[in-house]
């Protein structure tokens, strides 16, 4: 019998196991209730009196010999990783798991796309507020106090401070740039844009628009022109052709709104252009003189163009998307179509 405990004691020490497998063999035949040390515990009646003591002693050697040996042998296989499960070891030539790649979300890419033409031309890029005074958004604009030209824009207001509002658009920050420094201003302003409208595939209660705006002597429409078509070709292609509709904004005069030649059709007619061939993609005009005024600028000396455009408008006709909500919606499997897009 004490041979028995030996034997098995020398067999514990000896003992490796490489899976969850053998290590399950492992308990059935040491800890078990019907392990061979239970047994051995059984036999325990069978021994002389006068060696009781003695082989109780020894008989909780090999039990603890076997719990300690569970415990090391469990914790060594969860080192080692659930891929040894099956072969026992960590298999190094297997591929490793990739890391999930993000994406650039469109409007980004398409704001960047905007900012990097832009650059090129010599613009910087200015940042503004967008919760803003009544007197940026609209005032300093040329939108006279209850003018109806105020009702262009459906306008979000701060309840607890009637002069505060979302933005309406981008146009804010001309003035605060005007009116801290001295021309010659070449900025382009892009940021969030906010109006109170029911949410559908083609408008949404928020959105992005780039502002522009150049100040300088001599500044006149044909600048503007030429600013906008060498952009157009740069975003959609050189064969991209501009022109110009007649329009009314308070900020600027003349005012005019910009389409470009629809590149999705190149003038065959289809769904993106309503078969006009012509898409609209900003507003624009040469800047009002009381806007310059407004600001301390002599309108006699300096004389500037301002455009804005939604840069949502921009990204669908790049991406032909055609549903604004999925923007904002963050549906990874609209997201995921921009991986590898810089
Ligand atoms: N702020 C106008 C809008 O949101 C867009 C715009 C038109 C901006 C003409 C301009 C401009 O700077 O000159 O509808």
């Amino acid at each position: 019998m004490f041979d028995k405990v030996e034997k098995f004691k020398s067999e514990l020490k000896a003992l490796e196991v490489k899976t969850k497998d053998e290590l399950e063999q492992f308990r059935i035949k040491f800890i078990s209730k019907k392990s061979v040390v239970s047994e051995l515990f059984n036999d325990f009646k069978n021994v002389p009196n006068e060696q009781k003591k003695q082989f109780g002693v020894a008989l909780n050697e090999l039990k603890n010999l076997a719990q300690e040996k569970l415990k090391e042998m469990s914790s060594s296989l969860e080192r080692d990783g659930s891929t040894s499960e099956n072969t026992g070891t960590l298999d190094l030539t297997l591929p490793g798991v990739a890391n999930d790649l993000g994406s650039i979300h469109p409007l980004t890419l398409t704001k960047n796309k905007i900012i990097e033409i832009f650059e090129r031309m010599g613009f910087n890029v200015v940042d503004g507020p967008e919760i803003e005074d009544d007197f940026y958004n609209f005032t300093a604009l040329n939108f006279p106090e209850n003018h109806p030209a105020r009702e262009m824009q459906d306008t979000f207001f701060i309840e607890k401070n009637p002069d505060k509002v979302l933005r309406t658009h981008t146009s804010n920050v001309q003035i605060r740039l005007m009116e801290n420094q001295k021309p010659p201003f070449r900025s382009i302003m892009p940021g969030r844009v906010y109006r109170n409208e029911a949410i559908s595939a083609r408008a949404h209660c928020f959105f992005h628009q780039v502002e522009g705006l150049y100040v300088d002597k001599n500044v006149g429409f044909k600048d503007l022109k030429q600013t906008v078509y060498h952009f157009a070709k740069e975003m959609f292609g050189k064969d991209t052709k501009i022109r110009f509709r007649p329009s009314y904004f308070p900020f600027t005069e003349p005012s005019a709104e910009i389409d470009i030649s629809c590149f999705i059709c190149q003038g065959k007619g289809c769904n993106v252009c309503k078969y006009t061939n012509w898409v609209e993609i900003a507003g624009s005009g040469m800047v009002d003189p009381n806007v310059l005024a407004n600001c301390g600028i002599d309108p006699e000396e300096y004389t500037g163009f301002a455009f804005g455009m939604g840069i949502e408008r921009i990204a669908m006709l790049k991406y032909q998307i055609d549903d604004l909500r999925l923007f904002s919606e963050n549906d990874v499997r609209f997201l995921r179509q921009f991986q590898g897009s810089f």
